[in-house]
């Protein structure tokens, strides 16, 4: 078992990492609050995989399961307000707790219900994919997508515990563990070269399912992600938003493709990543062997490193672009980049042209 605090003052916790941790849910939950109220907030297809085992490890604080529909369509207003609903129904007070069981989408809409009902309670992340695990259920972002675009509300709302549970990435498919090992990639490129090597050495063995090898890579993320976050909670110094690297090119490859199963997030940062340093490489910053280097470890690892491999259209560039504006980080200084002078070295860059950008992307597409 592998503990990581979040340093973060009276809003502090732990991220626990290993195996049989469900198991420990209730006496886990006993050392952290005393709940009279505990929901468990889950959909439809983790509740089949994973529901009874959390309720076993929590039956000592009788918990209500609350199961929602599958999928992204159900993180925005309308099962919010459902969510809300049953939680009011059920009388919860801001001492009680919210444990989130899944994905991205499950502990993104639980923690803005949490955020939001009694001004703000108790939630717990259990992420049950590779990708929430090293990203999404850390760092207290939560929030809904709504017709303008996709996590545009929300509220910084930190939970008071992660459980990340190794055992449950057992039934993840094979693409979705490959699409939560970008996330994992992208720690070593930002701030730590040797944990890329790492990744290069053993991304093989993390992907057939070895354990020590899932643990590392899960503890060594969230290490990356805990010293950024208590370094910049809410992404107001150029800190936090390093953690966008190949976010910004990744997030217009998606709505290219519509936000489909056609492209799931982390193959989007992927390409985005790959992307960012042969940008970075073209605008004379970073070393063209970097940039080759990681285009050879994405896709020795069964992840796409070019638009095309997606199968976008080879005339997108001007249309990445303007995805690429309606970005929620676009800001009063233009759009920010997160660029590279090298593997293990990113950096925030303000003032790109767009035409530059527009430049590279109709190159980048015809390879
Ligand atoms: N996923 C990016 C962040 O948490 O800031």
């Amino acid at each position: 078992m592998i503990d990581v605090h979040v340093g973060l003052g009276a809003r502090s916790y732990s991220i626990s990492i290993g195996s049989g941790i469900l198991a420990e849910a209730g006496a886990r939950l006993s050392n952290l609050a005393k709940p009279r109220r505990v929901a468990i907030v889950t959909d439809a297809h983790v509740a089949a995989l994973h529901l009874p085992r959390l309720m076993e490890g929590l039956k000592d604080h009788a918990p209500t399961p609350i199961i929602l529909p599958p999928g992204e369509g159900s993180k925005g207003f309308a099962q919010l307000e459902r969510l809300v609903d049953e939680l009011l129904a059920l009388e919860v007070t801001r001492s009680d707790v919210l444990v989130a069981l899944g994905g991205g989408v499950i502990g993104d809409l639980t923690g803005f219900a949490a955020a939001i009902v009694k001004r703000g309670m108790n939630f717990i992340q259990v992420p049950t994919t590779l990708l929430a695990m090293v990203d999404s259920s850390v760092g207290g972002k939560t929030g809904i997508n709504t017709r303008a675009g996709k996590n545009l509300v929300g509220a910084f709302h930190q939970p008071i515990a992660v459980w990340a549970d190794i055992d449950l990435l057992e039934s993840l498919p094979d693409r979705e563990m490959k699409a939560g090992y970008a996330e994992i990639v992208k720690y070593g490129l930002i701030a730590d070269p040797a944990f890329y090597a790492w990744c290069e050495a053993n991304a093989a063995h993390l992907l057939k399912g070895n354990r020590e090898a899932i643990s590392h890579a899960v503890a060594q993320s969230c290490r990356a992600k805990a010293a950024i976050v208590a370094a910049d909670e809410r992404e107001t110094d150029d800190i936090r938003a390093l953690l966008n690297l190949g976010h910004t090119f990744g997030h217009a490859l998606e709505a290219e493709t519509g936000f489909s199963s056609r492209l799931l997030h982390g193959e989007a940062v992927a390409i985005g990543m790959a992307q960012a340093f042969r940008f970075s490489a073209r605008r004379g910053l970073c070393p063209p062997a970097d940039a080759e280097r990681l285009t050879a470890h994405l896709q020795s690892a069964g992840l796409m490193a070019f638009p095309g491999e997606a199968g976008i259209a080879p005339d997108a560039a001007d249309r990445l672009v303007a995805h690429m504006l309606h970005d929620k980080k676009m800001t009063s200084s233009g759009l920010p980049f997160i660029l590279a002078r090298g593997i293990g070295d990113a950096f925030v860059a303000k003032g790109v042209p767009l035409e530059e950008v527009t430049a590279f992307l109709v190159e980048d597409l015809a390879r």
